[in-house]
Protein backbone atom coordinates (compact mmCIF):
# COMPACT_ATOMS: atom_id res chain seq x y z
CA UNK A 1 0.00 0.00 0.00
CA UNK A 2 1.16 3.55 -0.97
CA UNK A 3 1.22 5.75 1.83
CA UNK A 4 -0.05 9.34 2.18
CA UNK A 5 3.14 11.70 0.99
CA UNK A 6 4.45 14.70 3.44
CA UNK A 7 3.73 17.88 2.38
CA UNK A 8 4.42 21.25 4.04
CA UNK A 9 2.10 22.33 6.63
CA UNK A 10 -0.91 23.98 6.56
CA UNK A 11 -1.46 20.99 3.96
CA UNK A 12 0.47 18.92 5.25
CA UNK A 13 -1.21 15.20 6.01
CA UNK A 14 0.09 12.85 8.38
CA UNK A 15 1.41 9.58 7.65
CA UNK A 16 -1.49 6.89 8.84
CA UNK A 17 -1.39 3.20 8.54
CA UNK A 18 -3.88 1.31 6.47
CA UNK A 19 -6.11 1.04 8.90
CA UNK A 20 -5.96 5.06 9.30
CA UNK A 21 -4.21 5.62 12.26
CA UNK A 22 -1.75 8.18 12.66
CA UNK A 23 1.21 8.09 14.97
CA UNK A 24 0.79 10.29 18.27
CA UNK A 25 2.73 8.77 20.89
CA UNK A 26 6.45 7.29 20.52
CA UNK A 27 7.42 4.63 22.93
CA UNK A 28 11.34 4.70 23.57
CA UNK A 29 12.87 0.95 25.08
CA UNK A 30 16.34 2.86 25.96
CA UNK A 31 18.02 -0.37 26.67
CA UNK A 32 17.54 -4.16 27.27
CA UNK A 33 19.00 -3.64 30.54
CA UNK A 34 17.49 -4.40 34.01
CA UNK A 35 18.08 -4.52 37.57
CA UNK A 36 15.16 -7.08 38.00
CA UNK A 37 14.14 -10.12 36.51
CA UNK A 38 10.27 -10.36 36.42
CA UNK A 39 8.48 -13.18 36.15
CA UNK A 40 6.66 -12.41 33.19
CA UNK A 41 8.49 -9.98 31.62
CA UNK A 42 12.51 -11.51 31.34
CA UNK A 43 13.48 -15.12 30.98
CA UNK A 44 15.68 -16.78 33.10
CA UNK A 45 18.23 -16.90 30.19
CA UNK A 46 17.92 -13.80 28.91
CA UNK A 47 21.05 -11.63 29.71
CA UNK A 48 22.03 -7.81 29.80
CA UNK A 49 23.51 -7.27 26.39
CA UNK A 50 23.75 -3.29 26.62
CA UNK A 51 26.29 -3.44 23.95
CA UNK A 52 25.43 -0.83 20.65
CA UNK A 53 22.57 0.54 21.85
CA UNK A 54 21.32 4.12 20.23
CA UNK A 55 22.95 6.86 21.68
CA UNK A 56 21.42 10.00 23.37
CA UNK A 57 22.12 11.56 20.56
CA UNK A 58 20.76 9.14 18.22
CA UNK A 59 17.13 8.87 20.18
CA UNK A 60 16.91 12.58 19.97
CA UNK A 61 17.51 12.80 16.11
CA UNK A 62 14.70 10.37 16.12
CA UNK A 63 12.39 12.25 18.37
CA UNK A 64 12.88 15.53 16.76
CA UNK A 65 12.04 13.96 13.19
CA UNK A 66 8.96 12.00 14.39
CA UNK A 67 7.81 15.28 16.29
CA UNK A 68 8.18 17.51 13.32
CA UNK A 69 7.12 15.06 10.45
CA UNK A 70 4.81 12.67 11.84
CA UNK A 71 3.21 14.67 14.94
CA UNK A 72 4.44 12.70 17.49
CA UNK A 73 3.11 14.75 20.84
CA UNK A 74 4.13 12.13 23.82
CA UNK A 75 6.98 10.21 24.41
CA UNK A 76 7.49 7.46 26.70
CA UNK A 77 10.81 6.17 28.14
CA UNK A 78 10.89 2.20 28.46
CA UNK A 79 13.31 -0.46 28.60
CA UNK A 80 14.35 -2.49 30.09
CA UNK A 81 14.96 -0.28 32.19
CA UNK A 82 15.42 3.52 31.34
CA UNK A 83 17.97 3.92 34.96
CA UNK A 84 20.22 1.14 33.19
CA UNK A 85 21.35 3.72 31.10
CA UNK A 86 24.22 5.79 32.41
CA UNK A 87 23.24 8.87 30.08
CA UNK A 88 19.33 8.76 31.48
CA UNK A 89 19.29 12.51 32.66
CA UNK A 90 20.78 13.46 29.27
CA UNK A 91 18.18 11.80 27.01
CA UNK A 92 15.45 13.15 29.44
CA UNK A 93 17.10 17.00 28.89
CA UNK A 94 17.23 16.21 25.30
CA UNK A 95 13.89 15.29 24.44
CA UNK A 96 12.02 17.20 26.56
CA UNK A 97 13.79 20.20 25.06
CA UNK A 98 11.54 19.52 21.69
CA UNK A 99 9.43 22.01 21.04
CA UNK A 100 6.27 20.33 20.39
CA UNK A 101 7.07 17.61 22.90
CA UNK A 102 3.77 17.61 25.41
CA UNK A 103 4.33 14.85 27.49
CA UNK A 104 7.57 13.29 28.17
CA UNK A 105 7.09 10.09 30.40
CA UNK A 106 9.17 7.00 31.97
CA UNK A 107 7.98 3.87 32.79
CA UNK A 108 10.57 1.82 35.52
CA UNK A 109 10.68 -0.34 38.19
CA UNK A 110 11.57 2.09 40.65
CA UNK A 111 14.92 1.48 42.22
CA UNK A 112 16.54 4.74 41.45
CA UNK A 113 13.48 6.88 42.16
CA UNK A 114 14.77 7.70 45.78
CA UNK A 115 17.99 9.10 44.60
CA UNK A 116 16.93 10.36 41.66
CA UNK A 117 13.32 11.59 41.15
CA UNK A 118 13.92 14.91 41.72
CA UNK A 119 16.86 15.11 39.15
CA UNK A 120 14.46 13.17 36.12
CA UNK A 121 11.66 16.21 37.03
CA UNK A 122 14.23 19.12 36.92
CA UNK A 123 15.87 17.75 33.73
CA UNK A 124 11.91 17.98 32.22
CA UNK A 125 10.55 14.21 33.01
CA UNK A 126 6.89 14.93 33.63
CA UNK A 127 5.48 11.87 34.13
CA UNK A 128 5.85 8.34 35.67
CA UNK A 129 4.57 5.24 35.96
CA UNK A 130 6.39 2.67 38.67
CA UNK A 131 5.66 -1.09 38.35
CA UNK A 132 4.84 -2.54 42.09
CA UNK A 133 3.25 -5.97 42.30
CA UNK A 134 3.08 -6.50 45.97
CA UNK A 135 3.63 -5.17 49.27
CA UNK A 136 4.74 -8.74 50.87
CA UNK A 137 8.28 -8.42 51.10
CA UNK A 138 8.54 -12.08 49.75
CA UNK A 139 6.07 -12.20 46.94
CA UNK A 140 7.57 -8.72 45.59
CA UNK A 141 10.83 -10.41 45.69
CA UNK A 142 9.80 -13.65 44.11
CA UNK A 143 7.93 -11.84 41.31
CA UNK A 144 10.58 -9.47 40.81
CA UNK A 145 13.66 -11.77 41.46
CA UNK A 146 14.96 -9.05 43.97
CA UNK A 147 14.64 -8.38 47.65
CA UNK A 148 13.97 -4.60 47.10
CA UNK A 149 10.32 -3.82 47.91
CA UNK A 150 11.93 -1.15 50.66
CA UNK A 151 13.76 0.57 47.93
CA UNK A 152 10.69 1.09 45.30
CA UNK A 153 8.38 1.90 48.35
CA UNK A 154 10.50 4.72 48.87
CA UNK A 155 11.66 5.77 45.40
CA UNK A 156 7.17 5.68 45.31
CA UNK A 157 7.37 8.10 47.80
CA UNK A 158 9.77 10.90 46.61
CA UNK A 159 8.67 10.17 42.97
CA UNK A 160 4.70 11.04 45.08
CA UNK A 161 6.40 14.15 46.50
CA UNK A 162 8.09 15.54 43.54
CA UNK A 163 5.37 14.51 40.38
CA UNK A 164 2.54 14.54 42.80
CA UNK A 165 -0.62 13.18 40.72
CA UNK A 166 1.20 12.36 37.91
CA UNK A 167 2.75 9.25 39.03
CA UNK A 168 1.21 5.77 38.39
CA UNK A 169 1.60 2.73 39.51
CA UNK A 170 1.53 -0.42 37.34
CA UNK A 171 0.85 -4.14 38.91
CA UNK A 172 0.81 -6.92 36.88
CA UNK A 173 -2.04 -9.46 38.10
CA UNK A 174 -0.65 -13.12 38.24
CA UNK A 175 -2.42 -16.29 39.35
CA UNK A 176 -1.19 -17.62 42.65
CA UNK A 177 1.46 -14.90 43.10
CA UNK A 178 -0.21 -11.65 43.79
CA UNK A 179 -4.10 -11.54 43.35
CA UNK A 180 -5.05 -11.68 46.94
CA UNK A 181 -2.74 -9.11 47.31
CA UNK A 182 -4.74 -6.14 45.31
CA UNK A 183 -6.84 -4.92 48.30
CA UNK A 184 -4.03 -4.00 50.32
CA UNK A 185 -2.07 -2.56 46.91
CA UNK A 186 -5.29 -0.61 46.39
CA UNK A 187 -4.92 1.45 49.60
CA UNK A 188 -2.11 1.82 49.34
CA UNK A 189 -2.32 3.76 46.33
CA UNK A 190 -5.35 5.67 48.20
CA UNK A 191 -2.64 6.54 51.07
CA UNK A 192 -0.31 8.39 48.21
CA UNK A 193 -3.44 10.14 45.98
CA UNK A 194 -1.71 8.00 43.47
CA UNK A 195 -3.34 6.11 40.47
CA UNK A 196 -3.13 2.05 39.83
CA UNK A 197 -3.04 -0.02 37.13
CA UNK A 198 -3.97 -3.73 37.73
CA UNK A 199 -2.54 -5.24 34.08
CA UNK A 200 -3.54 -8.25 32.56
CA UNK A 201 -1.39 -10.84 31.96
CA UNK A 202 0.55 -10.88 28.34
CA UNK A 203 2.18 -14.02 27.13
CA UNK A 204 5.25 -12.72 25.93
CA UNK A 205 7.97 -14.41 23.86
CA UNK A 206 9.44 -17.49 25.31
CA UNK A 207 7.19 -16.86 28.76
CA UNK A 208 4.15 -17.50 26.87
CA UNK A 209 3.95 -20.84 27.64
CA UNK A 210 3.47 -20.38 31.58
CA UNK A 211 0.71 -18.20 30.73
CA UNK A 212 -2.49 -19.68 30.57
CA UNK A 213 -2.23 -20.77 34.20
CA UNK A 214 -1.48 -17.54 35.68
CA UNK A 215 -3.97 -15.11 33.72
CA UNK A 216 -6.36 -13.58 35.47
CA UNK A 217 -9.24 -11.55 34.01
CA UNK A 218 -10.56 -8.00 34.85
CA UNK A 219 -13.41 -9.92 36.30
CA UNK A 220 -11.29 -11.85 38.96
CA UNK A 221 -9.45 -8.74 39.52
CA UNK A 222 -12.64 -6.68 40.75
CA UNK A 223 -13.80 -9.77 42.48
CA UNK A 224 -10.83 -9.96 44.55
CA UNK A 225 -10.43 -5.83 45.12
CA UNK A 226 -14.42 -5.91 46.36
CA UNK A 227 -12.60 -6.70 49.91
CA UNK A 228 -11.81 -2.93 49.71
CA UNK A 229 -14.41 -1.33 47.65
CA UNK A 230 -17.73 -0.60 48.78
CA UNK A 231 -18.67 1.21 44.69
CA UNK A 232 -17.17 1.36 41.51
CA UNK A 233 -18.13 4.75 39.50
CA UNK A 234 -16.85 4.12 36.09
CA UNK A 235 -14.87 7.29 34.33
CA UNK A 236 -16.74 7.58 30.25
CA UNK A 237 -14.69 5.81 27.82
CA UNK A 238 -11.30 7.75 26.74
CA UNK A 239 -8.38 6.63 24.30
CA UNK A 240 -6.56 5.75 27.06
CA UNK A 241 -5.79 2.21 27.10
CA UNK A 242 -7.17 2.18 30.84
CA UNK A 243 -10.66 1.75 31.78
CA UNK A 244 -10.77 3.48 34.26
CA UNK A 245 -12.77 4.45 37.70
CA UNK A 246 -13.19 5.68 41.04
CA UNK A 247 -12.98 3.32 43.75
CA UNK A 248 -14.90 4.40 46.63
CA UNK A 249 -13.51 2.06 49.41
CA UNK A 250 -15.08 0.60 52.31
CA UNK A 251 -13.24 3.41 54.66
CA UNK A 252 -15.24 6.10 52.51
CA UNK A 253 -11.80 7.02 50.43
CA UNK A 254 -11.53 7.62 46.83
CA UNK A 255 -8.97 6.06 44.48
CA UNK A 256 -8.58 6.09 41.09
CA UNK A 257 -7.97 2.69 39.48
CA UNK A 258 -7.57 1.67 35.69
CA UNK A 259 -7.72 -1.60 34.38
CA UNK A 260 -5.62 -2.65 31.50
CA UNK A 261 -7.04 -5.70 29.83
CA UNK A 262 -4.72 -6.15 26.49
CA UNK A 263 -6.09 -9.31 25.92
CA UNK A 264 -9.38 -8.29 24.97
CA UNK A 265 -8.05 -5.60 22.13
CA UNK A 266 -10.70 -3.08 23.31
CA UNK A 267 -7.70 -0.17 22.66
CA UNK A 268 -6.70 -1.50 19.35
CA UNK A 269 -8.59 0.39 16.96
CA UNK A 270 -7.35 3.75 18.11
CA UNK A 271 -3.81 3.04 18.66
CA UNK A 272 -1.40 5.75 17.80
CA UNK A 273 1.42 4.44 19.47
CA UNK A 274 4.80 3.51 17.88
CA UNK A 275 8.00 1.37 19.58
CA UNK A 276 11.38 1.86 18.43
CA UNK A 277 14.21 -0.63 20.67
CA UNK A 278 17.54 0.34 22.14
CA UNK A 279 18.72 -1.66 18.74
CA UNK A 280 17.28 0.51 16.09
CA UNK A 281 14.29 -2.17 15.82
CA UNK A 282 10.19 -0.74 14.66
CA UNK A 283 7.79 -2.70 16.38
CA UNK A 284 4.29 -1.44 15.18
CA UNK A 285 2.80 -3.29 18.21
CA UNK A 286 3.48 -4.77 21.56
CA UNK A 287 2.63 -8.11 20.52
CA UNK A 288 4.12 -8.59 16.89
CA UNK A 289 7.51 -8.92 15.70
CA UNK A 290 9.86 -5.85 15.13
CA UNK A 291 9.14 -4.53 11.24
CA UNK A 292 12.22 -3.33 10.27
CA UNK A 293 15.32 -1.22 11.81
CA UNK A 294 16.34 2.26 11.67
CA UNK A 295 19.83 1.81 12.75
CA UNK A 296 21.19 2.64 8.88
CA UNK A 297 19.29 5.91 8.89
CA UNK A 298 20.72 7.09 12.14
CA UNK A 299 24.49 5.92 11.92
CA UNK A 300 26.49 8.08 11.33
CA UNK A 301 23.99 10.59 10.60
CA UNK A 302 20.83 10.88 10.22
CA UNK A 303 18.91 10.31 6.99
CA UNK A 304 15.86 11.50 7.02
CA UNK A 305 14.83 10.17 3.56
CA UNK A 306 15.97 6.69 4.59
CA UNK A 307 14.36 7.36 7.47
CA UNK A 308 11.02 7.63 6.30
CA UNK A 309 11.29 4.69 3.89
CA UNK A 310 12.34 2.25 6.97
CA UNK A 311 10.16 3.65 9.53
CA UNK A 312 6.69 3.73 7.37
CA UNK A 313 7.92 -0.02 5.70
CA UNK A 314 7.32 -1.02 9.77
CA UNK A 315 4.51 1.28 10.60
CA UNK A 316 2.40 0.20 7.69
CA UNK A 317 2.91 -3.49 9.40
CA UNK A 318 0.40 -2.68 11.79
CA UNK A 319 -2.44 -4.34 12.05
CA UNK A 320 -6.01 -4.03 12.86
CA UNK A 321 -5.57 -5.92 16.17
CA UNK A 322 -2.71 -7.12 18.45
CA UNK A 323 -1.47 -10.95 17.57
CA UNK A 324 -2.44 -13.49 20.82
CA UNK A 325 1.10 -14.39 21.25
CA UNK A 326 3.66 -11.78 21.90
CA UNK A 327 6.63 -12.43 19.66
CA UNK A 328 8.82 -10.05 21.63
CA UNK A 329 10.66 -10.68 24.84
CA UNK A 330 8.86 -8.07 27.06
CA UNK A 331 12.13 -6.41 28.72
CA UNK A 332 13.56 -5.92 25.10
CA UNK A 333 10.70 -3.58 24.08
CA UNK A 334 9.15 -2.03 27.15
CA UNK A 335 5.49 -2.90 27.99
N1 LIG B 1 2.13 -8.79 30.86
C1 LIG B 1 1.62 -7.62 31.29
N2 LIG B 1 2.36 -6.58 31.67
C2 LIG B 1 3.68 -6.71 31.62
N3 LIG B 1 4.68 -5.87 31.93
C3 LIG B 1 5.85 -6.47 31.68
N4 LIG B 1 5.65 -7.72 31.23
C4 LIG B 1 4.30 -7.90 31.18
C5 LIG B 1 3.45 -8.99 30.80
N5 LIG B 1 3.95 -10.15 30.36
C6 LIG B 1 4.46 -4.53 32.48
C7 LIG B 1 5.40 -4.16 33.59
C8 LIG B 1 5.50 -2.68 33.47
C9 LIG B 1 5.05 -2.37 32.08
C10 LIG B 1 6.11 -1.75 31.29
O1 LIG B 1 4.69 -3.59 31.49
O2 LIG B 1 4.95 -4.50 34.84
O3 LIG B 1 4.72 -2.02 34.41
Amino acid sequence: MRLPLLQTPPTRRLPMDRHGRAIGYLRLSLTRACHLRCMYCRPALDANPASNELTADEFESIARHLVDQYGVRKIRLTGGDPSARKDLLNIIERLAAIPGVDDLAMTTHGLSLAANARAYAEAGLRRVNVSLDSLDRATFAVMTGADALWRVLEGIDLAAGTFGGRVKINTVVVKDHNLHHLPDLLRYAADRGVEIRFIELMPMGPLAEAWEGRFVPESEMRGALDAAVDRWTAYPASADSARRYIATLRDGREANVGFITPMSCNFCSNCDRLRIASDGSVYPCLMDRPAGNVLRAVRPGFNAGMFDRLLLAGYDAKQAEHPHDGYATMTHIGG
